[in-house]
C-alpha cells in the first residue's frame, strides 16, 4: 500500500481499525532504543559490483527467514521498506517510518530480540540472526494484537505516522513491565515523538494494553 493510501484511511474506505492492522500488520531515545550490534556471522556470500560490496544476509522477520543481498552500508530500515529477497521478491514492510531517519523520533521502531531499536540506526549486516518483529508481525490471522485494538478504541492517532512505531514500542514496553504507572508509560514511550501530540491517548491506550495483555 502507497503511503498516500495508509494516510488517506478512512477517506478511501479504509476503517481505522484496518488502517491500524495494515500499518500493524507495520524504538525510542538512545537509551531506549539500545543499539543492538552484532557481529555479521550470517554472511553468505559477498560480492563486489561496481566497486560496491554486495553481502547476502539472512534476516529472521517475524518469523520467517528472508535472504536479501545489502551493501554494508545498508539500514535495516532500507531493507525492511525497499529491499528484495534473491528471488526478486520485495518485502516491502512499510510500517516502520523513515520520519528522521537519524535517530530521533521512533518512527521506524521494530523489536530486535525483545528490544525496541531505530531500524534506521542498524546496519542490515550487523542483525545476524536475532529475531525481528515489525508492526506488520503482531496482529494474528483475525485479530488485531491487543495494543493496536488499545489504539483504535482510545482513537490514540490523528496523522497516524508515529502509530506503527508507537505501536511497536508500546509493545516492547509493555513485554517488560506488565503493570506500568502511568509515569512509567510516558518514560518508557520518551524515545517516540508525535507530532500531532496525541500523546494523553496514546498513553490512555497503552494503560487499556496493559490489562488486555494481562487478561
Ligand atoms: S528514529 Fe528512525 S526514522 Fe526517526
Ligand atoms: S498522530 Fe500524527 S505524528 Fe503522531
Amino acid at each position: 500500500m502507497s503511503k498516500e493510501k495508509e494516510l488517506v484511511g478512512e477517506r478511501e474506505g479504509v476503517s481505522r481499525r484496518g488502517f491500524l492492522k495494515g500499518i500493524g500488520s507495520g524504538a525510542v531515545a538512545a537509551s531506549v532504543a539500545p543499539a543492538v550490534l552484532v557481529g555479521s556471522e550470517e554472511t553468505s556470500r559477498a560480492d563486489t559490483i561496481d566497486g560496491i560490496t554486495q553481502t547476502t544476509v539472512t534476516l529472521n522477520i517475524n518469523g520467517t527467514a528472508h535472504q536479501v543481498d545489502v551493501e554494508p552500508r545498508t539500514t535495516l530500515l532500507t531493507v525492511l521498506r525497499d529491499g528484495f529477497d534473491i528471488s526478486g521478491n520485495r518485502l516491502d514492510l512499510t510500517g516502520a517510518k523513515p520520519i528522521c531517519d537519524r535517530g530521533s523520533c521512533g518512527g521506524c521502531t521494530v523489536i530486535v530480540e525483545g528490544k525496541p531499536i531505530y531500524a534506521c540506526m542498524m546496519l542490515a549486516v550487523d542483525v545476524g540472526r536475532k529475531k525481528i518483529t515489525t508492526v506488520e508481525g503482531l496482529a494474528g490471522q483475525d485479530n488485531l494484537h491487543p495494543v493496536q485494538e488499545a489504539f483504535v478504541e482510545h482513537d490514540a492517532l490523528m496523522c497516524g505516522f508515529c502509530t506503527p512505531g508507537f505501536v511497536v514500542a508500546a509493545k516492547a514496553f509493555l513485554d517488560q513491565n506488565p503493570t506500568p504507572t502511568h509515569e512509567e508509560i510516558q518514560e518508557g514511550l520518551s524515545g517516540n515523538v508525535c507530532r500531532c501530540g496525541t500523546y494523553p491517548f496514546i498513553f490512555d491506550a497503552v494503560k487499556t494494553a496493559s490489562k488486555k495483555m494481562r487478561n
